[in-house]
């Protein structure tokens, strides 16, 4: 083993410790994605028997990928584009295309926070009344027909203000003192919050009816591609891999950290907790197929119960159940909050790799970019999502900018770095100098062969779907323009922020350390790496 010497200092900020960045990592991965998503997804997809897809997603393509972000982010040091032209020059349009998923998402996800935030505060006295459905869709989002309005809900306008505010003041803050900070505060938080409710549920009448839905296998799922394509698009929404944001995080890690067992840590905590939501939400459930079987005087299973997925379960249905519970007010609040702060801790890793790759290309102080980018996407944010469409607007450009957006990219991050610049015995050389849990061999066909292959057969299933089916019953035009006009907009964004010059920006005397380019046996690291 080889002896290298420290690199000199580089001045990127770092996160103030090991536990800073799993924290940061699992603040990010743990989202609304397992909270909202999850439960419905998995219920959808067979109940116990989605386990099956979910675990074998988790393993072949969660946990390699997440490596690979991992790999990209620690030895390039740098946002996704600037990150990739460090690897192969060619693949920065990459780098740009995930920067713009990244703009995307954080554009709707800060709106649903903005929802919660009201919903938050709604839970005292339960003002959503008796009738949630109304109320969520009338009362509160005046929700109109597919189209395009320009009319503001002030309901959800003014909160989005402070979602926007808050991202923006945590982004300027910088990393170690705004980032992480809002991760150590919020995490501890949202784990007492989430915990409490799970317990509260777990009381209620009716709560072991909800677990069997949930997990009494339906076997038969496992033969739908469709169930398999639910498995892989919430493996990696949910881990936030393969659209930038661990890249930007791990290239703020230092030299020498334990990248990969960091990351079984983080795999297996966002797993974790997406099974305690499903526990938590199907709990729930089960009592209010209790509460309408003791109303109805006949037997209602969950599996009747109708609105268990996306907005309608987080929005709708479980308003609707907490009117009917005692202690109400308490259980709202302890959803709803936590469903605010595991938004927040996930959206500040958005709306960071968007700021960080414009801070790098154009040479911008942290506050500068942390400040436009966060003005823009706002702006974006109120024009598009807090009007009285935005509900199918983003339900819409949701569904596109995950099950073809995020694929897209997976696919082309490995085929990139596996085929095209043929780095991907550098890029694991590097874990396996730094990291204490190696990586086999067994990686490279995984994100190879595997991965690639098997996304491309679901990207192809669903962009078929979407192409014969269309989305949700809506007009033509709209999914063209929502749908369609949002995989355009990562297109042409890419294309646009390639081909503009670094000027003299990219550091020609950037090095990725350590050195294991020629294939070298691993290096040992001295003291000063460390740092
Ligand atoms: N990983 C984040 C979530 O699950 C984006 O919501």
């Amino acid at each position: 083993m080889t002896t290298v010497q420290s690199p000199a200092p580089e001045g990127r900020e770092t996160w103030t410790s090991n536990r800073g960045f799993i924290l940061a990592a699992i603040g990010s991965a743990v989202g609304l994605g397992n909270i909202w998503r999850f439960p419905g997804v998995a219920y959808e997809g067979g109940g116990g028997a989605f386990l099956i897809p979910y675990l074998i997603a988790l393993v072949t393509a969660g946990i390699p990928i997440l490596f690979l972000d991992y790999a990209v982010g620690h030895r390039f040091r740098a946002a996704a584009p600037l990150a990739f032209r460090r690897l192969w020059r060619k693949a920065e349009a990459l780098g740009w295309f995930q920067t713009a998923i990244l703009f995307v998402i954080s554009t709707y996800y800060a709106v649903i926070i903005a929802w919660s935030l009201s919903y938050f505060y709604f839970s005292f006295g339960t003002k959503w009344g008796d009738d949630a459905q109304t109320f969520f869709l009338s009362d509160y989002l005046n929700v109109g027909d597919p189209g395009i309005s320009t009319e503001l809900v002030g309901g959800v306008a003014w909160p989005l203000i402070a979602v926007w505010v808050l991202i923006i003041v945590v982004l300027a803050l910088g990393v170690a003192k705004g980032v992480e900070k809002l991760n150590v505060i919020g995490l501890p938080l949202l784990v007492i919050g989430f915990s409490a409710l799970v317990i509260k549920a777990l009381t209620l009448p009716g709560a072991s009816d909800g677990l069997d839905a949930l997990f009494t296998p339906n076997w038969g799922a496992l033969t739908d591609l469709n169930v398999w394509i639910a498995a892989y698009s919430q493996i990696f929404f949910s881990m936030s891999i393969a659209f930038g944001i661990m890249i930007s995080y791990a290239s703020f890690q230092r030299r020498k950290a334990n990248m990969t067992s960091s990351g079984l840590v983080v795999g297996f905590a966002n797993s974790s907790f997406e099974i305690l939501a499903g526990i938590g939400v199907f709990s729930t459930l089960g009592f209010m197929a209790h509460q309408q079987s003791i109303a109805e005087g006949t037997q209602v299973a969950v599996g009747d119960l109708e609105g268990i997925t996306g907005p309608t379960l987080s929005f709708i249905t479980f308003p609707q159940v907490i009117s009917e519970m005692p202690g109400s007010t308490l259980f709202g609040a302890l959803f709803f909050g936590s469903l605010s702060i595991a938004g927040f801790t996930s959206l500040i890793s958005l709306v960071l790799g968007v700021s960080v790759a414009f801070q790098e290309k154009f040479g911008l102080s942290k506050t500068v970019a942390a400040v436009s980018v966060g003005v823009v996407s706002a702006f974006v944010s109120f024009a598009l999502f807090a009007t009285t469409t935005g509900l199918i607007a983003l339900d819409t450009v949701d569904q596109f900018a995950n099950n073809v957006g995020i694929v897209v990219s997976a696919i082309a991050m490995c085929v990139i770095v596996v085929w095209l610049s043929r780095t991907v015995e550098t890029l694991r050389a590097h874990l396996n100098a730094v990291s204490t849990f190696k990586v086999g061999k067994w990686w490279i066909p995984v994100i190879g062969l595997y991965a690639p292959i098997f996304l491309g057969i679901m990207l192809i299933q669903k962009v078929y779907d979407l192409i014969t089916e269309g989305y949700e019953g809506y007009p033509t035009w709209y999914v063209g323009v929502f749908g369609w006009g949002t995989v355009a907009f990562l297109v042409v964004f890419a294309g646009i922020l390639t081909a503009i010059k670094w000027g003299g920006r990219d550091d020609p005397s950037f090095t990725p350390w350590p050195p294991v380019d020629a294939g070298n046996a691993p290096v040992r690291m001295t003291k000063e790496m460390t740092k």
